[in-house]
């Protein structure tokens, strides 16, 4: 897959990023001008909740699905022409078509597209036999959301759902989250199950109860520093998470500071983050060495690489923890 890193934004963005439209309701004008620009380039944006419909069916209507590694998942083509239609206010499509680009810094951060180091991380949580089950689990800046779904049918006990853009929640991670929970059982690994998948024709009725593994799924989109305080404030019972599996999330240093806090404010005491990177990103100036030198600066959590991947650009899992930690 081809990855696009282009941040330099149409000239009509520049002039009025819509992630301050967003996040700011006043004009960015005078005085406000300097704090925008401070507030865009660490990411500000609100957090929200996403619940399932009652109908869960509901989320995979005009949905194609597809399969890899034994997952269910949306063809990501289909709903980038669906989205098109002016329905969603953050025009994620339409920006990233126009200005060329798979990140715009504040706007978009990638979740159309599932990146290869999501599919490190799922050879290696089966390689080391990561045990999920009765574990609470965060997939943070999720896209596709494959690596919570993995831990879903590992039997977690509970599993969320981050990613900063809204429409990614809503057209990508959630239908592949029911189209995994609806079809459970069904696993879709082998060649003929791949062709001709459709989405589940029988309708749940409303007052239906939700399939089992959907009541342990929470959704929500937002910057991390949002979505950490709209959990840490929620008033629904909740506990940190023992594991946060995270792919592809710090290519951008300017959010090593958010994402570092993130974790420190989610993680269990002996929980542990599964992290997935390049070992740079061209362009953008992240990468794994980067990422382990913040986190020994910041001297709350020990790291150590469990995983490497020669092929193409390099890439490690990483496997992070409180120092004080067992
Ligand atoms: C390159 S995508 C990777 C998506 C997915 N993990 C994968 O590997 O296919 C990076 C993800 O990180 C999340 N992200 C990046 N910066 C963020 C920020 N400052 N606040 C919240 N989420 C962020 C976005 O949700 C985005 O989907």
């Amino acid at each position: 897959m081809d990855f696009r890193f282009n941040f330099f934004p149409d000239e009509d963005e520049s002039k009025e990023p819509s992630a301050q439209r967003e996040t700011q309701p006043c004009s960015p004008t005078g005085e406000h001008i300097e704090k925008r620009l401070a507030e865009t380039k660490a990411c500000i944006k609100a957090a929200k909740e996403h619940h399932i419909p009652a109908d869960a069916s509901k989320v995979l209507e005009n949905k194609v699905l597809e399969t890899a590694s034994g997952l269910y998942y949306v063809n990501m083509s289909v709903v980038e022409l669906t989205c098109q239609d002016g329905t969603h206010e953050e025009d994620i499509v339409s920006k990233s078509v126009s200005s060329h680009s798979d990140l715009i810094p504040g706007v978009y951060e990638g979740g159309l597209k599932i990146w290869e180091c999501t599919y490190d991380l799922m050879d290696f949580l089966s390689e080391a036999e990561i045990q999920f089950a009765n574990k609470t689990v965060l997939d943070l800046g999720c896209g596709a959301g494959l690596l919570g779904i993995v831990a879903l049918r590992g039997n977690a006990e509970e599993v969320h759902f981050q990613d900063y853009n809204s429409t990614v929640i809503e057209e990508i991670t959630m239908p592949n989250v029911v189209a995994n929970c609806i079809n459970a059982g069904n696993k879709a690994d082998s060649e003929d199950d791949r062709k001709n998948i459709k989405p589940p024709s029988k309708r749940r009725k409303k007052s239906e109860c939700l399939p089992d593994k959907l009541t342990k799924c929470r959704f929500f989109s937002g910057g991390w520093s949002e979505v950490s305080q709209l959990l840490l404030s929620s008033s629904k019972p909740w506990s940190k998470y023992d594991l946060i599996l995270t792919s592809e999330t710090i290519y951008n240093p300017d959010y090593y500071s958010a994402l570092h806090d993130t974790l420190a404010q989610l993680l269990a005491k002996n929980g542990r983050v599964y992290l997935a990177s390049k070992v740079h990103y061209f362009g953008v100036g992240g990468g794994t060495y980067l990422f382990e030198k913040f986190l020994e600066e910041r001297k709350v959590f020990r790291s150590s690489i469990v995983k490497e991947v020669e092929e193409g650009l390099k890439r490690f899992i990483l496997e992070i923890a409180f120092k004080d930690s067992t």
